[in-house]
């Protein structure tokens, strides 16, 4: 499942993390990169401590934590602290699958990578190219998205940053491990909550809805594991 969210940041919070960015201390991406992937990127990120990329991070998942729609897709467990990564023109990212296992520096905690997204911090019309590629059993999907909005998607997928041509691509990304680790589970639940929530704006807390709430939260007590 790809799932667009829109306006994780506001419009001020995007311009105030821009600006943060845009004073640090950029390096070669490869320091993140596993030994096949390092052959395939070509960009920037910033190191783990920067001190801006810190306060930006706090931002990102704060705003995580109150958005309904992120969590009822993703069912976080663990969120790997996000990273950010800068594009200018030639720079791409060739056609990789991220690392499954990845240990938080900080805390020496794993993080099985169940879901990768993507924040967009630069507009589409800033940059032409880096379009971010993802593959799934339905096809090829391009994702450009406004400055703010996220993408979250399978960190199983096949997926590349297409070359720059004009501009500079901001972004950030990070992965999750899930409560529910298969993702026809976790597709299901969340189909279940949305229609929970729709039944519940149209008429209320129904004894139907109420029965419904029940199914799913027993789903995810059967399903899920913290
Ligand atoms: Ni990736």
């Amino acid at each position: 499942m790809l799932l667009h969210i829109p306006q994780v940041l506001s419009p001020a919070e995007v311009v105030d993390c821009r600006q943060r960015l845009n004073q640090a201390q950029w390096l070669d991406g490869r320091i993140t990169a596993g030994s096949q992937s390092a052959k395939v990127k070509h960009n920037q990120q910033l190191p783990n401590d920067d001190e801006q990329a810190v306060a930006v991070r706090k931002v990102i998942l704060a705003a995580l934590e109150k958005n309904d729609l992120f969590f009822s897709a993703a069912l976080p467990k663990r969120i790997f602290p996000p990273l950010f990564n800068r594009y200018s023109e030639g720079m791409t990212f060739g056609n990789h699958v991220d690392n499954a296992m990845r240990r938080i520096t900080d805390t020496g905690e794993w993080v099985r990578s169940d879901l990768s997204a993507t924040l967009f911090f630069s507009d589409p019309a800033e940059y032409d190219g880096g379009e971010l590629v993802i593959e799934d059993t339905f096809g090829l999907h391009e994702v450009k998205l406004a400055a703010g909005d996220l993408i979250l998607y399978p960190s199983s997928s096949l997926h590349r940053v297409e070359p720059i041509t004009r501009g500079t691509r901001l972004a950030s990304f990070m992965w999750l491990q899930s409560m529910v680790k298969d993702v026809g589970e976790r597709g299901l639940l969340f189909d279940l909550d949305t229609s929970i929530r729709q039944i519940r704006a149209e008429l209320g807390d129904t004894p139907t809805a109420v029965q419904l709430t029940g199914v799913y939260h027993n789903l995810l007590r059967k399903w899920g594991e913290i």
